[in-house]
């Protein structure tokens, strides 16, 4: 018979709870047949704990899941306390110990944004291995959308590590792929029929919208955006704009890629339809639409700055590609599920791409990125001319279908949109008296504060103001992160399971670091 021997924490819903745990036997059970046998069995053992246990089963069973972002308060998420908490200098110690042993074993081309060690995260919150609490405004760079070891992600990617890893899905298929494909064709916009490839980064992604609109279009030129981020492979550098770091000595690149201007209102002054008005232009003039496969841009560019273009700009450019049959490319690698108050950044101008890639925010952690597109489109290429070892890994599968569930059940779409009104009234207020903050903007959970020279009043970008910054906030245990052509810009990217009283804090920690730097 199986004897009640100790206790072990499991999921319910996003709620932790302490459990006894029974014999092996019961253990390869899922939690509810657990709770089941567990229950059916604790009388035997001992009438306490078989009174408590009925007691915890009737209140879990009432109460419904919560979000983590809810539940949370101050208490513990995945086991970690929703708290900044330092308890050495940052760096401590162990990880200065750990970045020695990096630089000795590690390409130094694999930089890092902090030299801090992570060993556990949930919520809002990364705890270093010096046992140092720090608020997370970063996400993994847009990838914990949902938190980190999210519980839902966590139990379907134990579930399905038990069942396989791995059969390599142009081998022999399975259920969970499909799945995804299915979700992928249903959230993406536009109501017309859609099919979806699956692949592992989002980079490879972008590669394989480019093959698939290549082989549709029968053409071979792409366009690229000014500020635009796609990726380190070959084509993804050639598409990126960026020299330092992302493509400097790894030419020649490849080619038929060509770039056009984007709109970036804080710099240009441009309304959307002259911005587009412009790239268009240069489009025309540059490739010719006859030679042109596909345009390839980020609704708000993410590396280059965290750009929201000008209203109309993204649906002038839509319009054109329709007009010319040119594919239009959405990467939505980083604005897309959830992140900036719509499923896809697309939405906020009710534009419909020809193709979408998603990944990072798409599988909460795990590995997994996608191509979605109009099914004749995506059809084009032949049999077996898309696809890869581990596209599309059960693994990362199982988590993806679980993101989606967490994302559609908790309302993260609302509390991306919520966070977002929270960090643009702080930082319009920040605006409002630090005359280094150029500009504020992003939509949802994706926000970012530009710096330029005070002294010059001619928007000249900082970036030396702008890491001197990030530093202060660093030391005080928040993880924030910089990016921009310029490097001047810092940007915020909570995950949208980070308690209130987190995001307000991290906020004040910023605010610091910006009046401990003037
Ligand atoms: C818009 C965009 N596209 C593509 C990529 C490349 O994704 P990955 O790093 O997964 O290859 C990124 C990564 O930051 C991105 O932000």
């Amino acid at each position: 018979m199986a004897l009640l021997t100790e206790t072990k924490v499991v999921r319910w819903g996003d709620l932790e709870e302490v459990e006894p745990v029974t014999s092996a036997g019961i253990d390869q059970l899922g939690d509810h047949e657990q709770r089941a046998c567990t229950a059916a069995l604790a009388p035997l053992c001992c009438p306490d704990i078989a009174l408590l246990w009925l007691v915890r089963l009737v209140s879990v069973s009432m109460s419904a899941p919560t979000a983590a972002w809810e539940s949370a308060g101050s208490g513990a998420v995945n086991g970690v306390v929703q708290e900044r908490r330092l308890v050495t200098t940052i760096p401590g110690p162990r990880s200065i110990e750990l970045q020695a042993r990096k630089a000795e074993a590690v390409a130094r081309g694999v930089g890092t944004t902090m030299p801090v060690f992570a060993a556990e995260a949930g919520g809002g919150v990364v705890v270093d291995v010096d046992g140092n609490s720090l608020i997370d405004f970063g996400s993994g760079i847009a990838v914990t959308t949902v938190g980190n070891s999210a519980p839902r992600v966590v139990r379907a990617v134990e579930e399905q590590t038990r069942r396989f890893t791995h059969t390599c899905f142009m081998v022999t298929p399975y259920e969970g792929y499909v799945a995804v494909a299915e979700h992928l064709n249903r959230l993406t916009p536009g109501d017309h029929e859609k099919r979806t490839a699956l692949f592992n980064s989002g980079a490879e992604a972008v590669e394989n919208a480019v093959k698939i609109a290549r082989s549709y279009t029968r053409r071979q030129a792409v366009v690229a955006f000014d500020h635009g981020y796609h990726g380190r492979t070959n084509l993804t550098m050639a598409l990126t704009a960026k020299n330092m770091p992302y493509k400097s000595g790894f030419g020649p690149f490849a080619p038929e890629v060509y770039r056009a201007p984007l709109s970036y209102p804080y710099r240009d002054g441009l309304d959307g339809e002259a911005a587009a008005a412009q790239a268009l232009a240069v489009i025309e003039k540059q490739v010719g639409a006859e030679s042109l496969a596909a345009v390839v841009i980020e609704p708000i560019q993410g590396e280059g700055g965290f750009i929201v273009p000008a209203p109309g700009f993204l649906p002038a450019l839509a319009r054109w590609c329709q007009e010319n049959d040119v594919v239009f490319i959405a990467d939505e690698v980083q604005t897309g599920f959830a992140r900036t108050g719509g499923m896809f950044a697309c939405e906020h101008e009710g534009v419909v791409p020809d193709l979408i890639v998603t990944a990072k925010g798409i599988a909460g952690g795990l590995p997994l990125s996608a191509v979605t597109g109009r099914a004749e489109i995506m059809d084009g290429p032949h049999t077996g001319g898309l696809g890869g070892t581990y596209g599309g890994n059960p693994l990362a599968c199982a988590a993806a279908l679980a993101v989606i569930e967490t994302i559609e059940s908790d309302g993260l779409v609302d509390r991306a949109r919520a966070m977002g009104e929270v960090l643009l009234s702080r930082l319009g207020a920040l605006q409002q008296r630090d005359p280094r903050v150029g500009d504020v903007r992003g939509r949802g959970a994706m926000v970012a504060v530009e710096i330029v020279d005070a002294g010059s009043g001619s928007r000249t970008p900082d970036a030396a103001a702008a890491a001197q910054i990030a530093a202060a906030a660093h030391r005080e245990g928040l993880i924030a992160l910089t990016c921009g052509t310029y490097g001047n810009v810092l940007r915020l990217l909570p995950p949208l399971s980070m308690p209130d009283h987190l995001l307000a804090e991290g906020l004040d920690v910023l605010e610091a670091a910006f009046a401990s730097t003037r």
